[in-house]
């Protein structure tokens, strides 16, 4: 089966060109001008930009939350991100009982995702207990593609500084990167505690519970651990707070240069006026919205490089049930919200054609950037002969509009509904199949492989 692309503007993470793309038997063979395949099927991308499939390196497709699960599972959760133009997740696990292995929620997840992810996927690995034989699986897993790990500052399985110096230990050991949720679990916990005793708990409380202060303070503490092991790859999650990134600015100025930020759209294109609103619910997420101050700094952030990557933290509950839990107490209702359909053409929109970042740098954010930093790369985040054909055609002159209407997940509601778009994604490709065409999924479930992954 061969296809060739024709007359597209392809895009990297360091230059644009005019080029025509031929993809044989799932891999780009060749890029180059006037291909003859007589028997090619030929997409013509005319006015069009040609980019590396973009990779979501931190979803919550499948979570269990206290009564609530996720509204997904791998064929729905992945039908969204690849009609959204995403062709490859990282998935952060949820936590398994206790004292479980790093192996066993691995084995859950790969089989909870084959046969039913559309794209590919790969899993980062999550500690609850840090001992010998966890440290020692990190060594087993990485061999076998998985070669990133999370740990939680807060939550359930919240880490001791301790336990978090001996996993970056092996991690510089390693050379596996480790994922951080950054805040302060005791002054959260505190927070919440103190406002509900007052009777604050409608939807904004969530917000005032989780200050910028106590991410920036956990992310100040993470640098300094990971320094401590010996630059050890330090992966922030989710950054939102504009203090957090100022203290990364840092530790890269003073010489630590293992540091990776991750932010999403959700910290770019919403600020906390979001719980003011009737449907506040919706934003209950961890961290939650923060000030437009911070969203300016963030979009600086991107621009000047000092953030890598732009990712979901997609963790989807319905509005209309799930969330209702919350809604005389903020402190019940399923953490998370919805992206991972939006986040490429929300981001291309707002960042591209409103001349934040250029088509390179979203290129880079998006996809190339989240593939290497977590090793899939080159297979996945370039255009270049011999990877994986996954790829994306975006149409900069046409225009849409997110709303949950049009959308292919089974959430019931998007956090950025009316959002105007500038640009319209027409084609997703993976691994050189049709599986998105100009709103209509074309993908077969099951079709998505383990993605294995080398640092
Ligand atoms: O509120 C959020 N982000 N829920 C998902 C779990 C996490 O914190 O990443
Ligand atoms: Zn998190």
């Amino acid at each position: 089966m061969k296809t060739i692309i024709k007359n597209g503007t392809v895009v990297s993470e360091t230059e644009m060109y005019q080029a025509d793309v031929l993809i044989e038997n799932g891999k780009i063979s060749a890029i180059g001008r006037n291909f003859v395949e007589a028997d090619a099927c030929v997409l013509d991308a005319s006015g069009q930009y040609v980019m590396p499939g973009a990779v979501d390196a931190h979803t919550h497709i499948s979570l269990q939350a206290g009564a609530c699960h996720t509204t997904d599972d791998f064929f729905t959760g992945t039908r969204s991100a690849v009609c959204g133009g995403t062709t490859s997740v990282i998935e952060h696990l949820a936590f398994g009982p206790e004292n479980c292995s790093l192996r066993y929620q691995i084995e859950r997840y790969k089989k909870a995702a084959e046969g039913k992810a559309v794209i590919d996927y790969g899993l980062h690995g999550v500690f609850q207990q840090v001992d010998s034989a966890t440290l020692q699986e990190m060594e087993e897993l990485a061999a076998e593609g998985i070669a990133s790990f999370k740990i939680y500052l807060t939550y359930a399985f919240a880490l001791s500084d301790a336990d978090a110096l001996r996993v970056f230990r092996k991690a510089a050991e390693l050379g596996t990167p480790i994922a951080v949720h950054c805040e302060n679990d005791s002054i959260v916990n505190y927070n919440r505690a103190r406002l509900v005793s007052e009777g604050k708990t409608a939807p904004r409380y969530h917000a005032l519970s989780r200050p910028n202060e106590c991410e920036a303070e956990a992310v100040g503490r993470m640098l300094h651990i990971a320094h401590m092991a010996g630059d050890a790859p330090l992966y922030i999650v989710h950054l939102s707070a504009r203090e957090s990134l100022q203290a990364v600015r840092e530790a890269r100025a003073h010489g630590q240069k293992n540091v990776y930020v991750e932010t999403c759209p959700q910290y770019l294109l919403l600020t906390d006026e979001v719980y003011e609103r009737k449907d506040a619910l919706k934003f209950v997420m961890s961290p939650p919205i923060r000030k437009a101050e911070d969203t300016e700094a963030l979009w600086q952030g991107l621009a000047d490089g000092s953030i890598d990557v732009v990712a979901t933290d997609y963790c989807p509950f319905n509005f209309a049930t799930d969330k209702q839990l919350g809604k005389d107490d903020f402190t019940k209702c399923p953490n998370g919200g919805t992206g991972i359909e939006e986040r490429v053409m929300a981001m291309f929109s707002a960042g591209v054609m409103q001349g934040r970042i250029t088509p390179s740098q979203f290129v880079k954010l998006l996809s190339t950037n989240p593939a290497r930093i977590y090793g899939a790369y080159p297979q996945k985040g370039a255009i270049l002969p011999g990877t994986d054909a996954d790829i994306i055609l975006i149409e900069p002159q046409a225009q849409g509009e997110i709303s949950i209407r049009n959308m292919h997940g089974v959430v019931d509601y998007t956090i950025f509904e009316g959002m105007r778009l500038q640009g319209c994604l027409r084609i997703v490709l993976s691994r050189g199949e049709i599986v998105y065409r100009d709103g209509v999924f074309t993908g077969q479930e099951g079709t998505g492989r383990f993605l294995v992954r080398r640092v």
